[in-house]
């Protein structure tokens, strides 16, 4: 395709260089916002009678041709133009003749590409966050299967205090409601349309750019032509709060793949969703949780390239900025793949609560809550902490769990034991004692599971 720009120059570039200029092979994505985008712009063109009605009717009618075209595979992207946008007015023009050229009247392609990219990601936001949806949905469905299966909870990787696995699994569910939080607020700065705003400095045209947002659903307009071209703020925060997304499905990963190894054995995962070993036919690898953990690195790259594609950038435009596009769509593809497989290994997974509760029994996890029986019973809580201690040091020397040991013998070290301890050391009194706000017990689980479905529905 020839160029557009052809004029000051014969618009023949070196192949090399106009190979590594072009955008296409990534941009192309963005037809549909790109297409729409004109749409709105031929509208506005023709409401403010800069262009006639006739004419605007033409190119609207000639770009829903196009959409349509590209949509059913009649007409084929060509990926020798220079970008998405070049090579939409330019089969336009093709297809209209001359009037298709007047599109281009009161815009940049600047501005375009702001717009496009918008528009897209916009779209990409919403998907995200339907997926992450549907994933804290598998998980609430889980943690009510799993919310009084007793497992210890861990500090350090040290078995620390009696939890529940429902208990455990919500709190993904909140971390990624907060996911669906920051997204939701980086959509609100998001729907700002810089059409308008032309190469840098606004037209000499008597445009309406609220018409436009409006038509393309954009609640406000940029205040500043400047900025309006120059933003790209909008791609590093998405990036940023896919980064977290990340973060939060890698903890998540290296959980499963903990849990579900032969040292744990907390969990299995369906077999659609591991593999085996070409060699040792015992193996089923967690595959799928190590990929969303190493990709995770993947998008923290993109926020870094990002972060250093505008960093020191002058205002406005420079070319720099078309490398915003390979690294915001590899976050999304990313975190959507990655969602997406989430969403399938959550809801397969399965619970070996025996083993949970056999570990959760190893561990003197009680050993808290035999200080705090203690502690009930009057004794400062310094003590209690201290015999409580000498007694899991006792047990271990005696190769014993806190609640095998005698009567007799916890009275050699405090005279305050008696009978009910065993009740209140029990794993599952331990659990279910936890009713503080937020809590492990089950009712605290299941009120956490109610107010999670309920923040999803809307
Ligand atoms: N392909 C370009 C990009 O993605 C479009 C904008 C081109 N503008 C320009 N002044 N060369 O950034």
């Amino acid at each position: 395709m020839g160029k557009i720009w052809a004029g000051r120059t014969d618009g023949t570039v070196n192949k090399i260089a106009d190979d590594f200029n072009s955008s296409i092979s990534f941009d192309s994505r963005m037809y549909k916002e790109d297409i729409k985008g004109s749409m709105a712009h031929a509208a506005m063109l023709s409401a403010k009678n800069i262009i006639s009605k006739e004419d605007a009717e033409l190119i609207i009618d000639g770009l829903a041709d196009i959409l349509n075209d590209i949509e059913s595979g009649k007409l084929r992207i060509d990926f020798s133009a220079e970008d998405i946008h070049t090579f939409v007015e330019q089969t336009l023009t093709d297809r209209i003749g001359d009037i298709g050229k007047k599109l281009h009247t009161a815009r940049s392609r600047n501005d375009q590409v702001a717009l496009d990219l918008r528009l897209y990601l916009n779209n990409e936001t919403q998907e995200v966050k339907d997926k992450l949806t549907n994933l804290i949905s598998a998980i609430c469905g889980k943690a009510e299967e799993y919310k009084s299966a007793v497992m210890p909870g861990y500090t350090h990787l040290q078995r620390a205090q009696p939890i529940t696995f429902g208990h455990h699994l919500m709190a993904y569910s909140m971390m990624l409601l907060r996911d669906i939080d920051r997204l939701n607020d980086a959509k609100r700065r998001l729907s700002v349309s810089p059409i308008g705003s032309c190469a840098l400095a606004g037209t000499t045209y008597d445009t309406d750019r609220e018409f436009e947002a409006q038509k393309l659903g954009l609640n406000e307009v940029a205040l500043n032509s400047i900025d309006g071209v120059s933003d790209r703020d909008f791609c590093i925060e998405l990036c940023s709060a896919l980064s977290l997304v990340m973060a939060h499905l890698s903890r998540f990963s290296e959980e499963i793949v903990l849990w579900s190894s032969w040292e744990f054995k907390f969990v299995e995962l369906s077999d659609d969703f591991t593999t085996g070993s070409s060699i040792m036919p015992q193996k089923k690898n967690p595959d799928m949780a190590e990929l969303v953990r190493g990709k995770t690195g993947r998008v923290y790259g993109d926020l870094m390239a990002l972060l250093t594609m505008l960093k020191g950038l002058p205002l406005a435009y420079n070319k720099d900025m078309q490398e915003d596009k390979e690294s915001i769509f590899d976050a999304f593809d990313t975190v959507k793949i990655c969602l997406d497989v989430f969403i399938g290994m959550i809801g397969s997974i399965t619970a070996n609560a025996d083993n949970m509760l056999k570990a959760a029994k190893g561990g003197f996890i009680n050993a808290t809550d035999l200080a705090d029986y203690l502690t009930k019973k009057g004794m400062p809580f310094r003590t209690a902490y201290k015999i409580s201690g000498e007694i899991v040091s006792f047990c271990i020397k005696e190769n014993k769990t806190l609640d095998e040991l005698t009567l007799k013998e916890y009275n050699s070290f405090s005279k305050t034991f008696e009978n009910d301890l065993y009740d209140a050391i029990d794993l599952f009194t331990c659990v279910n004692a936890r009713k503080s706000l937020g809590g492990t017990c089950v009712q605290s689980v299941e009120k956490q599971i109610e107010y999670v479905r309920e923040k999803i529905k809307g």
